[in-house]
């Protein structure tokens, strides 16, 4: 067996991933989400300079919850020398940032060697594009692109043109920026495309694209897939197997967590790609795909991540020992929460006819990722909103191709409001007060 194949296999007996049927939100104490519990778990909602405006800009970051902040204070006051070396804080770092990756990666549904963190999304993507270019150069193969994606999943991939792969775009609505799997498969046709890159849910459209419909027509193509998941995760971890995708990609800081990007590479794909890392430490999926050191803080840190989550089950079900299953319950907590939430300003702005809402009007459809073309910039509005207590932004937020594509001049971007669970009714009513003033 390859030291590859021995590292998950042996991941895999000690975590036991085998998912049990058992439908998510069963043992649910209550009915809704606790949102007092939940805020409490939020350092800046006691703070006096974060917790003044509404905030509506948690798709830019959002705040990190107790969990990671108290991690990331003790790793460095306490634990702040060379991970895993003989020194006792070297030895409870190195087991932190284990931890980190082994229960993140249960809660998804993977192995733990199956994670990596890095320095961002961004530098993810760009780290497993020159994987794929070294795999696919002379190949003649072919990949497909979306121009829904935002820049970081987008620009590494079509730069490999210049290795002459041949680059294809799956092109959203014009009108609506909705991504149509029935125009992915003459994409597809051929046999020649190894590789669909696409977003879970892009950062202004929001319409969360059917990802395990989408990554099995690429696999019946001979294709695999790679799922910018940086704008979904935030509203609840993804169970990977469930989606069927190769590799998802999602922020740690838009996620409740430090300024990391975490990376899941299924296995077997993992080890069809040539190493980016040292190459000593090709024998190791965790690390193959990571150049750069780890930052080590960040990474022990993001345990507070798998710390939130199971405290927000613990708060609100009765007691599940499958990591996976804590992970459903509380993902579909969050998405039954933000869905009653920002209802009411998606109808409220579908209901102007001086705005236009980017995006389905179903909030089930979407992520609570509200974005709107406006008459004039998106910026000043912004600004504007702050004087009246809301805090959210203007601009392309390197968008550009799917604005673009739905006819927004990227210059006068979107005004994007975005919530997540924590984001309240009251807030929601702040947010239409205030856009009522300023528009
Ligand atoms: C949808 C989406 N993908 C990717 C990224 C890039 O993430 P990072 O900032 O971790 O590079 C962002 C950042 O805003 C994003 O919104």
């Amino acid at each position: 067996m390859s030291p590859l194949k021995a590292e998950v296999a042996e991941d895999r007996c000690a975590n036991g991933h085998g998912l049990k049927a058992r439908p998510t939100g069963a043992g649910l104490k209550g009915k809704r989400m606790d949102l007092e519990f939940v805020r409490s778990q939020f350092p800046a909602f006691d703070s006096d300079v974060l917790a003044g405006p509404a905030f509506f800009e948690n798709a830019g970051g959002s705040f990190p919850c107790r969990q990671v902040v108290d991690r990331l204070h003790r790793f460095y006051t306490d634990r702040k020398v060379q991970p895993g070396s003989p020194h006792p804080a070297g030895q409870s770092g190195g087991a932190e940032m284990d931890e980190a990756r082994s229960r993140l990666a249960a809660m998804m549904g993977v192995a733990g060697p199956e994670v990596s963190f890095g320095p961002s999304t961004s530098a993810n993507t760009y780290v497993l594009a020159q994987a794929v270019r070294l795999w696919l150069r002379g190949t003649g193969a072919a990949i497909v692109v979306t121009n829904q994606d935002h820049e970081a999943n987008a620009g590494v991939w079509r730069r490999l043109a210049d290795e002459g792969i041949e680059v294809r775009e799956w092109q959203i609505d014009p009108e609506t920026g909705h991504l149509d799997p029935a125009d992915l498969q003459p994409l597809l046709a051929d046999g020649r495309v190894r590789l669909v890159a696409f977003p879970h849910c892009s950062n202004v459209v929001a319409e969360i694209n059917d990802v395990a419909a989408i990554s099995a027509l690429a696999r019946a193509a001979g294709a695999r897939t790679v799922v910018d998941g940086v704008s979904y995760a935030p509203h609840g971890l993804p169970d990977v197997p469930a989606l069927g995708c190769d590799v998802y990609l999602f922020s740690a800081y838009k996620t409740y967590g430090p300024h990391q990007g975490i990376l899941v590479i299924r296995a077997d794909f993992g080890a069809e790609l040539p190493a980016q890392g040292h190459g000593f430490n090709a024998g190791s999926l965790y690390k193959r795909f990571t150049p750069a050191g780890p930052d080590h803080a960040q990474v022990a840190a993001c345990a507070g991540m798998a710390d939130y989550i199971d405290a927000l089950h613990a708060h609100h079900f009765t007691s599940e020992p499958d990591p996976r299953l804590r992970n459903r319950a509380v993902h579909d907590l969050m998405r039954a929460q933000e869905v009653t939430v920002i209802a009411p300003v998606l109808d409220y702005l579908a209901a102007r006819n001086d705005v236009r809402l980017v995006g389905p009007r179903d909030a089930a459809r979407r992520a609570p990722t509200v974005a709107v073309e406006l008459q004039g910039p998106a910026e000043p509005v912004a600004q504007a909103l702050i004087g009246q207590g809301v805090a959210c932004w203007g601009g392309d937020f390197y968008a550009v191709r799917p604005l673009e594509a739905m006819g927004i001049d990227p210059r006068k971007g979107v005004l994007r409001m975005s919530s997540v669970h924590y984001t309240s009714a009251a807030d929601v009513q702040r947010l239409i007060v205030a856009l009522d003033a300023v528009l």
